[in-house]
């Protein structure tokens, strides 16, 4: 593919063709803003915040969905870029609710973030407000008066799981993402997995089971591995004083970037449970009784020794489980083969 030369901000960029501008820009180490954009879906250029300035060209382009020319001269932070950016935010703002203070998202919303950068401290656009319904009947939060129209959770719903449950219905300032015939989320076809609520960039799409559990700032992310399958998903753990209050899926997942089932995405209540086994259990007598890992190792150890003696290695067999990672599996081939000294070695996931 042929590599494109243009100047963005003064810096001379060399990019493939077919590049974006914003990618472009991204390349160069220069921010523009965007909330309707996310990298893995297609780009409707719809809430235009990403809007630029290129030299012969009237208008001021989006750069999301501009693709960069030859000798392209490129401004993202002229005055009219900076006026436009500082409208549109001040129309998202006219109808959205200014509870920034309670609200889930504050610390985590790019409109609060775009209000900041562009002094937006008021209302400049007074008006109709929404007075939607909240619906908490998910394993999210959805409050549609908060929604910005940007449709990421449309098109991630449509082009991650593939599911197609959202669409946009009614027309200009009544505009609303709904599922078809504003049905319920439980009557539609929706899976739960969550990505939408990942992809939100303000506070329309929360989790119920992070709420007040902590601000962004409060909490540290651990980049981890599900333990729920074998697929080997990863996402950031979100841990506040040592307790894991949420996950959140992230970029950084090779294997399955901003996609994440239900169990994986909500399904970490477990792992504070009250009745989760923290030691091991040992029977005697007939009752299972708590016992030191020591002492479990050891009871393992001298039950597999009597066996192997007893009937041979070929008397046991291993059976390892799609819920383990790659590497606990891995053990477990060595442990039976070069430990026990037997191929019976199996895994659930194999049939
Ligand atoms: Fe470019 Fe929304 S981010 S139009």
């Amino acid at each position: 593919m042929s590599n494109v030369t243009l100047t963005i901000d003064g810096i001379v960029v060399q990019v493939p063709a077919g590049t974006t501008v914003l990618e472009a820009a991204q390349q160069a180490g220069i921010k523009i803003p965007t909330l309707c954009h996310a990298p893995e879906l297609t780009k409707p250029g719809s809430c235009r915040i990403c809007v630029v300035e290129i030299e012969g060209i009237r208008n001021l382009p989006i750069s999301c969905a501009t693709t960069v020319g030859e000798g392209m001269v490129v401004r993202t932070n002229s005055a009219d870029v900076v006026e436009a950016r500082k409208t549109i935010v001040e129309l998202l703002v006219a109808n959205h609710p200014l509870d920034c203070m309670t609200c889930e998202k504050t610390g985590d919303c790019t409109l609060q973030d775009l209000a900041y950068e562009y002094g937006v401290s008021e209302v400049s656009f007074p008006g109709e407000k929404h007075s939607y319904e909240l619906d908490n009947s998910n394993p999210f939060e959805r409050d549609m008066n908060k929604c910005i129209i940007c449709g990421k959770c449309v098109r991630g719903c449509a082009e991650i799981p593939g599911k197609n449950v959202y669409d946009f219905t009614h027309r200009g300032f009544h505009t609303k993402v709904t599922t078809a015939l504003d049905m319920p989320l439980e009557e539609s076809d929706c899976v739960f997995c969550g990505t939408c609520v990942a992809l939100c960039p303000v506070g329309a799409l929360t989790p119920k089971m992070t709420k007040g559990t902590g601000r962004p700032w409060e909490v540290e992310k651990v980049l981890t591995t599900c333990p729920y399958c074998g697929t080997g998903c990863n996402f950031q753990l979100v841990v506040k004083d040592g307790k894991v209050v949420g996950v959140e899926s992230t970029d950084k997942a090779l294997v399955n970037g901003k996609a994440l089932c239900v169990k994986g995405r909500f399904g970490y209540n477990f792992i504070h449970h009250p009745d989760r086994l923290t030691t091991p259990l040992v029977r005697k007598d007939g009752e299972l009784v708590p016992a030191s890992w020591e002492e479990a190792y050891s009871l393992v150890v001298s039950k597999l020794s009597s066996i192997k003696a007893d009937n041979g290695a070929d008397s046991i067999a291993g059976l390892s489980s799609a819920r383990c990672t790659n590497e606990e599996n891995y053990l477990m081939n060595k442990f039976m083969r070069g430990v026990i000294g037997t191929n019976n070695v199996d895994h659930c996931a194999r049939l």
